[in-house]
C-alpha cells in the first residue's frame, strides 16, 4: 500500500504526508526541521519561547536551509497569570528549601518571562514562513486574515471535536487532531485539559466527520503501522513528535535521548514541570506548591529537566537519523 496524495500534500507540496511536530521550550532544531523538509515531509520549529527578534532570525535561518515548505509554531495562550500580578519573589521563597537542598541558586526572574502571542504572531507574519501552526486556542480573525493575505498556510490544533469545529469555523487551512497519547503539553483550550483526554483512535474519525478542513492525526504515532491506521481513520497527514525528538538531529539532550531510547518508558501527565498539564517520562518530581504557567517552568529549571515523551516512546528506535525515520514512517 502507498499513502494517497491528500489535500495536505497538495497544500504544502509534500512528497510524504508527514509533519515533524514542533517542539517548544528550546527542543526544536534548525537541522531537524530542514532535514525533514528537504526529504519531502514538513519540518517544524517550535518558536513559543523566542523573542520577536529571535523568531525573525529563526525563519531567516530556516529559509536558508530549505527551499521547501517549513512550519513555525506558536502558542496562542502564553500566560495563566499576567506578568504584573505574579509574585515571583514569594514563589522563589516557597521553593528556597529545594534550591538549598540541591545546592543551586534560585533562578533570576526573566523579563518578560514570555512574549505575548500577538507580538510574536506579528513578527512571524512579517517574515512570511510557508506554514504557521498554533496550539492553545484560535487566533483573532485579524491574524488569520493577515496570514491569508501573506500566503501563509495556517494549521490549528485540537484535542476535542468541539475545538476542531471552532478552528474550522475560524477558517484554518488544516487541523491537527491530537490524542492524549501525545508527548508534551495537553493543549486544550475550550475545556480543562483533564477533561479533554481523548485517544487518537477515537478523536481522528470523529473530527474528520465534523470539519471541512483536512485533518492531521497526532498522538502515539511512531511507525508505519500507525500511519496506515491514521489514514484508514480519514487523516490526510500525520504529525509525529516523540519519535523525531529521539533522532540525531533533534535538540534533546543526550540524557533525554537516552531515556527515550532505553529503559522504562512509561509516561505520566503532570503539571509539576511547567504549571500546565503535559506528558513526560514518569519521574519522582513533584511540587505541591505549584506555580502557574509559565512561571513554574522557570522556577523548576534549576531543579529538574523534564524528559518529555508520548506513549509511543517504547516504539522509538535509538540513535536514528530523521530522514531514515521519515522514510520508515511512509513505508506502509
Ligand atoms: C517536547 C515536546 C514539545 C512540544 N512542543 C510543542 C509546541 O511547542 N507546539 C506544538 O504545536 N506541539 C508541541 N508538541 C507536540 C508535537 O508537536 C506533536 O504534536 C506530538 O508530540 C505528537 O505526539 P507524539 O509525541 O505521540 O508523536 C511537543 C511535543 C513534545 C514531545
Amino acid at each position: 500500500m502507498t499513502l494517497p496524495r491528500t489535500r495536505v500534500s497538495e497544500l504544502l507540496q509534500l512528497d510524504h504526508p508527514v509533519i515533524q511536530g514542533p517542539f517548544g521550550g528550546g527542543l526544536s532544531s534548525l537541522e531537524l526541521a530542514a532535514a525533514v523538509s528537504n526529504a519531502g515531509g514538513l519540518g517544524s520549529f517550535g518558536a513559543q519561547h523566542l523573542s520577536p527578534e529571535q523568531l525573525t532570525e529563526t525563519i531567516r535561518a530556516l529559509r536558508e536551509r530549505t527551499d521547501r515548505a517549513f512550519n513555525v509554531n506558536l502558542w496562542v495562550s502564553t500566560h495563566d497569570v499576567p506578568e504584573e500580578t505574579f509574585d515571583w519573589d514569594a514563589a522563589v521563597a516557597r521553593l528556597r528549601p529545594l534550591y538549598d537542598a540541591a545546592g543551586v541558586a534560585p533562578p533570576e526572574r526573566p523579563r518578560p518571562s514570555a512574549y505575548a502571542f500577538d507580538v510574536l504572531a506579528e513578527a512571524l507574519i512579517m517574515s512570511r514562513p510557508p506554514v504557521f501552526s498554533f496550539v492553545y486556542g484560535v487566533p483573532d480573525a485579524r491574524i488569520l486574515d493577515a496570514c491569508r493575505e501573506a500566503g501563509i498556510v495556517t494549521i490549528g490544533t485540537a484535542v476535542t471535536v468541539d475545538e476542531a469545529v471552532a478552528l474550522d469555523e475560524a477558517g484554518v487551512d488544516a487541523i491537527v487532531a491530537s490524542g492524549f497519547e501525545a508527548g508534551g503539553h495537553r493543549i486544550a483550550f475550550l475545556r480543562p485539559p483533564g477533561e479533554s483526554l481523548i485517544g487518537t483512535l477515537a478523536l481522528v474519525p470523529a473530527t474528520v466527520d465534523a470539519v471541512q478542513a483536512p485533518v492531521i492525526a497526532a498522538g502515539g504515532i511512531a511507525d508505519a503501522r500507525q500511519v496506515a491506521a491514521a489514514f484508514a481513520l480519514g487523516a490526510e497527514a500525520v504529525q509525529v513528535g516523540t519519535a523525531f525528538l529521539a533522532t540525531r538531529q533533534s535538540a534533546a539532550s543526550p540524557a533525554h535521548r537516552e531515556a527515550l531510547s532505553h529503559g522504562p518508558r512509561d509516561t505520566r501527565l503532570t503539571k509539576a514541570f511547567t504549571g500546565r498539564l503535559a506528558r513526560a517520562l514518569a519521574s519522582d518530581f513533584r511540587l505541591a506548591d505549584s506555580a502557574p504557567f509559565p512561571y513554574q517552568a522557570m522556577l523548576t529549571r534549576p531543579l529538574v529537566s523534564a524528559h518529555w515523551a508520548g506513549q509511543s516512546a517504547p516504539l522509538v528506535q535509538p540513535d536514528q537519523d530523521a530522514v531514515e525515520l521519515l522514510l520508515r514512517l511512509v513505508a506502509v
